[in-house]
């Protein structure tokens, strides 16, 4: 097993764990909530779903979330990050729902009085339905409802919680919706998805400034899941399509929410390809006046592409100006099809440190998805989870590297504490540091669990 003692991270580095409302809450239809449009798609269409399995459930966190906290305080985490569900907290968009403040607040103070931070996020891919009836990322009221939605979040939460951030992986819900089929409403359509890109960036410009408003003094930002593209070769056309994947995938959001503006390669790759979408001055004003105190960086696997071999000109896909490269090397996770690459760390740093103000950035979401775990129990029950333990300290080494060489990261959290439920996947490939029993609801440490304490613990004593 790998030395819990080796790792050396900075005085305060945040070591912790992620999820999201919809994949652990549960208790989807109760206490006032309203459906989500994974909730209504679920109902609509179950069999789209891994085993029909949908977010009604999950690993129930809203009845469990007190004994959650106290298993983080055993692993000795000090950050949390978590969403609150719109549709709990505001079921049409403007009615508070009291059932859902206390139930945030009392799980929020949990936290807090356990010493563990709760960073909280706002939206993760879990648009409200009622949003949705009325064109989801299309309406143009959207951004306006989000910055409600955010506004309200700070005023009712805002003593409780100081870490804040708009968005889990903004590229996600636009490509899945309107692209690659798996998020509703599953159409393809490259100029829908461009406006979406664009009004999800409007809606966390929105957010941060009607946040800011309620209190300045709050930790503001968003995460982003930068994956570095690699090219296949240095021919010109292979250049060309890690370009425009790198543009469209990574600067987009970093460029339009870390620094409130579009790159002009960007927007020169949108115009050839007639994808510019309709914006107007007063809001590229508030795009252009952000500013974040810090970003998440979710990162699991690196972008490999290629030039593609036949193209439609202009672009009706983004297939048409780059198609996945598979690298011979390629060291994987067979369960999830994605690539273990700890090196793009390194560049992730070195992109954030070069073209974004080094602005403070921590990993907010790695980890390793495994199907059938329970092949690796023990006589104790425990899962010997030894690939988890190998990926978390490859990654958690390149880290401390890039740190010394100047990068501005500030913590590591693993997706996820508890086996959460996937939008894809159900609850096919495990990712927490404990193993959920779906029958019963218990929760089982797993051997990662215990080493990651170690390593804390190690770190605590001042890492000597
Ligand atoms: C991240 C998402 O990209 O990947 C999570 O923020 C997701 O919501 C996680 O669950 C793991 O992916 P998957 O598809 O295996 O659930």
């Amino acid at each position: 097993m790998k030395p819990t003692d080796k790792i050396n991270l900075p005085k305060d580095f945040w070591f912790g764990a992620a999820a999201s409302a919809p994949q652990t809450e549960g208790a989807a239809q109760i206490d006032g909530k309203s459906p989500s449009t994974w909730d209504m798609w679920h109902t609509l269409e179950p069999e789209r779903f891994d085993q029909a399995m949908g977010p009604n459930v999950t690993s129930d966190v809203y009845h469990h979330y007190r004994d959650d906290v106290k298993r983080m305080q055993a692993m000795k985490l000090n950050s949390y990050r978590t969403s609150i569900a719109w549709t709990r907290l505001l079921p049409d968009g403007n009615t508070l729902n009291p059932k859902a403040v206390t139930f945030y607040r009392d799980y929020f103070k949990a936290m807090r009085e356990g010493g563990i931070e709760p960073v909280i996020n706002l939206f993760h891919f879990d648009m409200p339905w009622w949003l949705m009836e009325k064109g989801g990322w299309e309406y143009e009221g959207v951004s306006d409802a989000f910055a409600y939605y955010a506004q309200v979040c700070v005023e009712t939460f805002g003593d409780l919680v100081t870490y804040w951030t708009t968005f889990n992986e903004p590229i996600v819900h636009v490509e899945c919706s309107y692209l690659y089929g798996y998020h509703y409403p599953a159409i393809h359509d490259f100029k829908k998805a461009i406006h979406a890109g664009y009004q999800t960036i409007l809606a966390h410009a929105k957010a941060i400034q009607a946040m800011r408003m309620v209190n300045p003094n709050l930790k503001l930002g968003t995460i982003l899941n930068l994956t570095p593209v690699y090219g296949k070769s240095d021919h010109i056309a292979d250049r060309k399509a890690q370009e425009a994947a790198d543009l469209l995938n990574t600067k987009s959001f970093l460029d339009g929410m870390v620094l409130g503006r579009f790159s002009e390669p960007l927007l020169d790759l949108l115009r050839e390809h007639d994808l510019i979408p309709d914006t107007n001055d007063d809001d590229l004003e508030i795009i252009s006046k952000v500013k974040l105190d810090f970003i998440g960086v979710n990162y699991y696997q690196p972008r490999r592409v290629q030039a593609p071999v036949k193209a439609t000109y202009p672009a009706q896909d983004p297939k048409d100006l780059y198609i996945p490269y598979t690298w011979p090397k390629r060291r994987m996770n067979p369960y999830r099809g994605w690539e273990i690459y700890p090196e793009a760390l390194t560049d992730i740093a070195t992109l954030i440190k070069e073209d974004y103000h080094n602005i403070p950035w921590y990993l907010s979401e790695n980890g390793m998805g495994v199907a059938d775990e329970m092949r690796f129990v023990d006589e104790n029950g425990t899962i010997q989870d030894d690939y988890r333990i190998e990926f978390i300290y490859d990654h958690l080494s390149v880290l401390e590297q890039a740190i010394a060489d100047g990068a501005n990261c500030f913590g590591y959290h693993l997706w996820t504490f508890v086996d959460c439920w996937s939008w894809l996947n159900g609850y096919r490939n495990r990712y927490g540091f404990y193993r959920v029993d779906l029958k019963t609801q218990k929760r089982y440490p797993k051997q990662s669990s215990f080493w990651m304490r170690d390593v804390i613990e190690h770190h605590q004593k001042g890492g000597e």
